[in-house]
């Protein structure tokens, strides 16, 4: 095998894996990682006490429950996912003493970015070197058209220092991105603004914020693709219970689906039709995937997910489908490379200003592998093929390592992916579910080792 690639100055956490094998069993995987950023946030700042269950005890969203800490709210835990916030109100934060780390995390600094502005002290937003660089003028030039005063780098990205202005103005605002972040950064800095604030977005992208805010008791309006509230009223604190994120999922559902043998239950995943392009997707590729027990549980639509081997064949992706799936595409491709045939993605430009380039990153992982993968702008064509041995960098992106993991089920030599410590920002405990559910030799050692400090 290669050796590992050397990068200085850091800890680093490699995944070794062998052998070949398939998936057996029954597991709930770790909470929603978007659900689990909004209940702290919509938590702190309403009136009263809010008890979460099934908080995902993730590196980005304990930055954001960090982050509230700082500013004078009281939280406990999370203790197994309970989580307990003392609401202090709409206007009851306190105006941090440092600048607010957000680490890896994108939907903290964009959705925080939106709750700071109307504040009546100033901030600052900081982020890990990816975070770093990923763009932010998409939520400072709408939230700039309200009154907010927000400073970036010349190339548009964190750190950000917001000015709070307490006399934000709503507006009615079309993004040109499907964008939940900027969705829900315009309506929480609406929350502090007079009159009403509308989004409306190109295609549906994920809804928790709008379903979040209801369930505060605060009243959202719908006219077809547009969404809108008035400022300046009163969020009542709830009970939040947080389902199994399908994102997280998704990796699962795409092991169990390549490999022979497999047969799994995921329990409890959250099943918001905004979130479910993965799974229309796996289905027109031929996978075999039953819904079970569908219920409504605080406000989101959850369920158990069945789904065992299928033989997968080559599809055109429904550009409607993508912002349904936009964190899914690492694993999509690892299927696509596992299906006859050539898998075309298109629409999907958003997927180089993740937390990594996702079209490049898995387009060089792939052809590592020895498959066809073809990077267009805006997706990839993958032909299905047979993995190799090799060496993938991850690019530090957690959801890149998890998708090779599902990869190297079906390899036919050993694989090593580096840069692998950032799969606990959503998914703490991957690599040992992971073995909880393999059979056959295939296994996952997780590596940690800490480079020499750069002189
Ligand atoms: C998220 C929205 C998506 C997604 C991200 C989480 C959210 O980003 O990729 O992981 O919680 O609102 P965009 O809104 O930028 O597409």
């Amino acid at each position: 095998m290669n050796n590992p690639p050397q990068k200085l100055g850091k800890d680093f956490t490699n995944f070794e894996i062998s052998g070949r094998g398939f998936l057996l069993g029954q597991l709930r995987v770790p909470g929603d990682k978007s659900i689990s950023h909004r209940a702290i946030m919509l938590g702190a700042i309403s009136e009263g006490t809010t008890e979460i269950e099934g908080f995902l005890e993730g590196e980005d969203s304990l930055a954001t429950l960090r982050a509230f800490r700082a500013m004078g709210v009281q939280i406990e835990g999370p203790h197994n996912g309970r989580v307990t916030i003392q609401g202090v109100g709409l206007y009851g934060l306190q105006a941090p003493t440092e600048p607010l780390d957000l680490g890896n995390s994108g939907t903290s600094m964009r959705l925080m970015a939106g709750l700071l502005a109307g504040q009546s002290f100033d901030s600052v937003l900081v982020g890990d070197a990816s975070l770093s660089r990923r763009p932010m003028r998409r939520v400072i030039d709408p939230l700039s058209k309200m009154g907010a005063i927000i400073e970036a780098t010349a190339q548009g990205t964190a750190p950000l220092r917001i000015r709070g202005n307490p006399n934000l103005q709503g507006i009615d605002y079309l993004s040109p991105v499907a964008s939940a972040q900027v969705k829900s950064a315009i309506l929480f800095a609406g929350l502090y603004a007079t009159g009403e604030t509308s989004v409306s977005e190109p295609a549906p992208s994920r809804d928790h914020t709008e379903r979040m805010l209801s369930g505060f008791g605060y009243s959202i309006k719908h006219e077809g693709r547009k969404v809108s509230l008035v400022g300046r009223g009163e969020l009542r604190a709830t009970r939040i219970e947080v389902p199994a994120d399908i994102s997280s999922a998704a990796f699962f559902l795409v092991g169990a689906s390549i490999c022979p043998g497999s047969e799994l239950v995921l329990e409890h995943v959250g099943i918001n039709p905004t979130r479910i392009g993965i799974l229309h997707i796996l289905e027109a590729m031929g996978a075999s995937i039953e819904i079970r027990n569908k219920r409504i549980v605080g406000g989101e639509p959850v369920a158990e997910i069945f789904v065992r081997y299928a033989p997968l064949h080559g599809i055109v992706v429904r550009p409607e489908w993508v912002p349904l799936a936009i964190d899914e595409f690492p694993a999509i491709f690892v299927a696509a490379a596992c299906a006859e045939g050539e898998t075309r993605v298109t629409d999907a430009a958003e997927l180089r200003v993740k937390e990594s380039d996702r079209i490049q990153a898995m387009a060089d992982g792939l052809r590592t592998l020895g498959i066809e993968a073809t990077p267009l702008p805006d997706g990839m064509v993958v032909q299905g093929g047979v993995f190799s041995e090799g060496t993938i960098d991850s690019h530090g992106d957690h959801r890149i390592a998890m998708a090779f993991t599902m990869a190297g089920l079906r390899a036919q030599g050993p694989l090593q992916i580096s840069d692998c410590a950032n799969v606990n920002t959503s998914f703490p405990g991957f690599a040992e579910l992971v073995k909880v559910v393999a059979n056959g030799s295939y296994t996952v050692e997780n590596i940690s080792f800490r480079q020499k400090q750069e002189k």
